[in-house]
C-alpha cells in the first residue's frame, strides 16, 4: 500500500496493511520520505509489532505485508527493500524469474545485498538508472522490461515528492482522494477515505502525486476509468464478531440473497447461453463450487460438463471452440488466469465468475458474473463460496429454466435457521480427532470435499472428503474410534445406500456423526450423533449443510484455540502459479 497526501503515511499504512494481512503475514514493513527515506520492518504480525513502525514520520510512505517466496520469513527478508545509499525504497508483490541471473551481475558491479529476496533486485536495478537519469519515473521504466514475471510494485526516493508504481499480472489499484492519493493491491485498505477507483492494466506504470495521477503504458500516456466502489468500511470491520470467519458465516444468507437478486435471465453473455459442453476451471474452495455445478447442470441441463484443477488444465488436450467458466473469488488466482489464457488461445469463450471488481480475470475473460458477497477478509472462504453457488444457479436458470427463482430467493431463510444451531457435541468428537472422514455422494461428496477442506485448512486436523463409495477401496484401513465419519446422508436417491456405507463404516469401529433431515429417526438412531437440517429442495440442502459444516470447522478450530482468521502458511489471494 502506498499514500501520498496531507496525513502521516506511516500510521494509515500500517492500519490499511492489517486489511491486506489476508494476502499474508510473515511480516510486514513501511518506508516514508521526510527529509529522508526511513524504514521499519520487522518479521512477525503487524498487531505484534505495529508500534516502531507507525512512529515513522512522512506524508509520503509505502508498506507491504509478505508471505514468503524467496528467502524466510525475517527482518531482513521483509519489504520494503532499499538501494545500497538508502534513498529509494520499494515494495514488491509478485514473484521475480530471473532474479539470480541479475542478481550476480549486480553484485558484480559492486551492490550490497541485505536480503535473500528476489525483490532487492529490482531497487537496484533502478538505483543505477536513477543515478543517470536523475528521475524516478524514467529509472523505472528502463528496469521494468529487464525484469521477468509477476510484479506490482511502488517505489519512492528520498528528492521526488511522488510515489512510483507498476503492475504486471499482479493487482493494483489507486484511490483517489480530494488532495491526496493511495494506491494498494486491493480497495479495502482505502474505503475509509475514498470510493473513487482506478484499477491498473498489465504495462502500466503509474507516478502518483498528491493530486496526480499519471498512467504510461508502453511510454504512452491513458487514461483508465474511474469506478465507484459500493463497499461500505462496515464490511471490513468485525462487527463485535470474535473472528471475521465467523461474520462471514453469519453474512451468508444476505450474501447469497443479494447474489440471486444480481443475477437474472439476461445475466448470461449471448456466447455463453447455448453451450454444446462446458468446461470449468478453479482451484481450493472454487473447484468444489465447479463440482456441485457440474453435478446440477449435467443432471438438469444435460449439458456435457468437464471439471479441472486451473494447475492442471494446461496438462490436458484442452477443449477447442467450447465454454469455459473460470471461477475465482479473488479474481487473481494464478493457475486460474493461466487456465483462462490458454483457453482463450484455444479459440474457446471465456466466462469469469468472480467477487471483486477490477480484478484481474475480469480483464482476461470475455465476460464476467459478479458475486455480491462484499469483501471477505478471513483466508477461508465462507461467504464467496455460497456466493459463488448463487452465481452458478442462476446461469442453471439461464441455460435451462433450471431451479425456480422462487426457491433460490427463499434459500437464505433455511440459511439463517442454520445458524442458530448448537453444535456442541459434535465440535466435542471432532478437536479429539486424529483425522476426520466427510462421504457423501452426488453433490453431497462435492459438499463433503468442502467441509473437509475447511477443517483441516482452520483447525490443523486432518481431514479427507471421500465419495461414500470409495471408503472401502483403501481408507478404511484407517478407520478407528480416533477417526470420526461425517456422513451426508439426506433423502434423495443416494439415501439408502448412504445408508448401507454408514453401517460399514460403523462395523470397523468408528463413530459417526450424521447430516440428515429433521425428523430421520431411522439415521438418528445408528449415529453416533446426529445433525438435524431443515427437509427442504435438494439445492439448499446443499448450502444448508455446507453451512453447518462450515459452522462445525469454526467451532472446532476456536475450540482449539486456532489462529483462525489467518491460519498457518496460507494466503487468500494465491498470485504464484
Ligand atoms: C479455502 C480457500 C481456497 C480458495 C482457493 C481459490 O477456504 O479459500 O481454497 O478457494 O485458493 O481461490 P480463488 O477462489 O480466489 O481463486
Amino acid at each position: 500500500m502506498g499514500y501520498i497526501g496531507r496525513r502521516e503515511a506511516a500510521p494509515l499504512i500500517v492500519e490499511g496493511l492489517k486489511r491486506l494481512e489476508y494476502r499474508g503475514y510473515d511480516s510486514f514493513g513501511v518506508a516514508t520520505k521526510n527529509k529522508g527515506i526511513t524504514l521499519a520492518k520487522h518479521q512477525g504480525r503487524i498487531s505484534e509489532n505495529a508500534g516502531s513502525v507507525s512512529r515513522l514520520k512522512g506524508k509520503i510512505g509505502i508498506g507491504h505485508t509478505r508471505w514468503a517466496t524467496h528467502g524466510a520469513p525475517s527482518d531482513e527478508n521483509a519489504h520494503p527493500h532499499a538501494d545500497c545509499s538508502g534513498k529509494i525504497a520499494l515494495v514488491h508483490n509478485g514473484i521475480i524469474e530471473n532474479y539470480s541471473g541479475l542478481r550476480l551481475q549486480l553484485l558484480e558491479r559492486g551492490h550490497t545485498f541485505r536480503s535473500e529476496t528476489d525483490t532487492e533486485v529490482i531497487v537496484h536495478l533502478i538505483e543505477e538508472e536513477y543515478a543517470k537519469k536523475k528521475d524516478l519515473l524514467v529509472a523505472v521504466q528502463e528496469v521494468i522490461p529487464r525484469i521477468k514475471g509477476s510484479f506490482a510494485i511502488l517505489v519512492i526516493a528520498e528528492d521526488e515528492d511522488l510515489i512510483i508504481a507498476a503492475r504486471n499480472a499482479s493487482p493494483l489499484v489507486i484511490g483517489i482522494g480530494d488532495g491526496e492519493n493511495f494506491i494498494a493491491s486491493d480497495m479495502t485498505p482505502m474505503l475509509e477515505y475514498t470510493e473513487r477507483a482506478i484499477f491498473l492494466e498489465d504495462g502500466d506504470i503509474v507516478s502518483l502525486t498528491q493530486d496526480a495521477v499519471e498512467i504510461l503504458n508502453n511510454g504512452q500516456k491513458v487514461t483508465r476509468p474511474v469506478e465507484l466502489i459500493d463497499w461500505s468500511v462496515e464490511d471490513v470491520k468485525k462487527g463485535g464478531f470474535a473472528h471475521y470467519m465467523l461474520k462471514e458465516i453469519y453474512e451468508q444468507p444476505q450474501a447469497f440473497y443479494n447474489t440471486i437478486r444480481a443475477i437474472n435471465q439476461g445475466s448470461l453473455p449471448r456466447f455463453a447461453r447455448h453451450p454444446d459442453s462446458i468446461t470449468v476451471v478453479a482451484c481450493g474452495s472454487s473447484f468444489h463450487a465447479g463440482l456441485i455445478f457440474k453435478y446440477l447442470v449435467e443432471g438438469t441441463c444435460k449439458i456435457p460438463t468437464r471439471l479441472e484443477y486451473a494447475s492442471e488444465f494446461r496438462y490436458y488436450p484442452p477443449p477447442v471452440n467450447g465454454l469455459v467458466i473460470g471461477i475465482t473469488q479473488s479474481g487473481e488466482t494464478a493457475d486460474t488466469l493461466t487456465a483462462l489464457r490458454q483457453a482463450k488461445a484455444h479459440n474457446c469463450r471465456t466466462l469469469a465468475i468472480t467477487n471483486v471488481l477490477g480484478s484481474t480475470v475480469t480483464r482476461i475473460a470475455d465476460a464476467t458474473l459478479f458475486m455480491r458477497a462484499g469483501p471477505e477478509i478471513s483466508v477461508a472462504a465462507t461467504k464467496s463460496f455460497i456466493s459463488q453457488l448463487a452465481v452458478l444457479m442462476q446461469v442453471i436458470s439461464n441455460l435451462c429454466g433450471g431451479k425456480e427463482e422462487g426457491i433460490l430467493l427463499q434459500a437464505h431463510k433455511s440459511i439463517e435457521e442454520v445458524l442458530l444451531m448448537d453444535l456442541t457435541d459434535s465440535v466435542q468428537f471432532c478437536k479429539e480427532a486424529q483425522s476426520i472422514f466427510y462421504v457423501g455422494r452426488g453433490p453431497f461428496f462435492a459438499v463433503s470435499l468442502e467441509g473437509a477442506l475447511k477443517m483441516k485448512e482452520i483447525s490443523y486436523i486432518h481431514a479427507e472428503g471421500y465419495a461414500a463409495g470409495e471408503l472401502k477401496h483403501g481408507p478404511f484401513a484407517l478407520l478407528s474410534e480416533k477417526t470420526p465419519v461425517i456422513a451426508l446422508c439426506m433423502p434423495g436417491e443416494t439415501y439408502g445406500v448412504m445408508m448401507s456405507n454408514i453401517k460399514e463404516m460403523k462395523a470397523r469401529g468408528a463413530p459417526v456423526i450424521a447430516i440428515g433431515c429433521i425428523g430421520d429417526t431411522e439415521l438418528s438412531d445408528i449415529a453416533d450423533h446426529f445433525i438435524a437440517l431443515p427437509r427442504t429442495d435438494l439445492f439448499i440442502q446443499v448450502l444448508t449443510t455446507l453451512v453447518v459444516l462450515q459452522l462445525l470447522a469454526y467451532r472446532t478450530a476456536d475450540a482449539l484455540g486456532r489462529d483462525i482468521d489467518k491460519p498457518r502458511n496460507l494466503a487468500k489471494s494465491v498470485t504464484v502459479e
